[in-house]
């Protein structure tokens, strides 16, 4: 945990990582889960930036302007007319979100920098305006939305504006992440996919992204079982994370109630109910698979985030 003085133009924030689609929802389902990024900002008058990086990643994140808590934070300073009071910051970043990974690490960049901006300048952006702002610079809503309000959230873009509507489920739910050892970029994700699907995919989608916010809501477990599953997006990333079907079928094997690629990749999260107590088994499961593919993995065992992005006091 980062520690330092307070003053006015110093603040902390913690954010939670994410998993974006849930299986059926692309760009539109998000959750949040217990794995946290903590940024302390102070923002300076003069020109100068100081970025320090703990954790994940440290090596790989850049220091210089190129840095994405410093250029979401130019983003937000100049929305609220504030970049000529503010031209610089301290930034220290204390990170556990593994980098791309899927698991929302530059959505949780984004909305730490701008949660923590705003409320130094004393909050001239409601919720939904850094929703809004987020969005903008992710350029999708689904990882940034529970990153900002934690639980499990369904976005809707329209015109510009973001909906977003989120929920805790009537379940106790186990998240069971295989990371891989390799990184994915979200762009090249992205580059594999059509720009068309056929009717009968995207039939298949809603009826499954509906059952499983309405199982979810509900809790409703018996209507989970196919809920998680995908044709829009899953099917045309299976080549770039190895194992991936078989990774699927051992978490099932194991006692998972669902299991999905998580966000573009290439961590694979399986959902479990924690009364049955299997989220070891399943872990070990899909290190297994993965193994069997010639990839190595570190497994994290979460459970949901319910607040999202949180300024410390403290
Ligand atoms: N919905 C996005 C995707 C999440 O699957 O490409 C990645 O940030």
């Amino acid at each position: 945990m980062i520690k330092n003085d307070l003053t006015s133009h110093t603040i902390r924030v913690r954010v939670p990582g994410t998993s974006a689609n849930c299986g059926p929802g692309f760009d539109c389902i998000g959750l949040a889960c217990t794995i946290y990024n903590d940024l302390q900002l102070t923002l300076l008058k003069e020109p100068k930036l100081i970025i320090e990086t703990k954790g994940e990643g440290a090596d790989n994140i850049p220091s210089d302007d190129r840095n994405i808590v410093w250029r979401s934070i130019q983003t937000l300073l100049e929305r609220v007319g504030a970049d000529n009071e503010y031209k610089g910051a301290i930034i220290r970043m204390e990170n556990h979100i593994p980098l791309s990974r899927g698991l929302g690490s530059s959505a949780a960049a984004i909305v730490a920098g701008i949660k923590a901006a705003n409320a130094i300048l004393g909050n001239p952006l409601n919720r939904n305006e850094l929703l809004k702002l987020a969005t903008e610079i992710e350029g999708h809503p689904d990882n940034v939305a529970p990153a900002l309000f934690g639980g499990v959230t369904v976005s809707v873009v329209n015109k510009g504006q973001v909906q977003t509507f989120s929920f805790v489920p009537k379940l106790r739910l186990k998240l069971v992440v295989a990371v891989p050892d390799f990184p994915l970029a979200t762009r090249l994700a992205r580059q594999v996919l059509p720009t068309e699907v056929p009717m009968k995919d995207a039939i298949f989608n809603i009826g499954r992204a509906s059952m499983l916010i309405g199982a979810l809501i509900k809790g409703k477990e018996r209507f989970l079982q196919n809920a998680f599953d995908d044709a829009l997006h899953q099917p045309y990333r299976t080549g770039l994370v190895p194992g991936m079907e078989e990774v699927f079928k051992a978490a099932k094997a194991a006692g998972a109630i669902g299991v999905a690629l998580s966000g573009a990749g290439p961590c694979l999260i399986a959902f479990t109910i924690d009364r049955d107590h299997v989220e070891q088994e399943v872990a070990s499961s899909m290190a297994q698979a993965f193994l069997n593919n010639n990839i190595k993995t570190k497994s994290l065992i979460l459970t949901l985030d319910i607040r999202g992005a949180v300024v410390q006091n403290n």
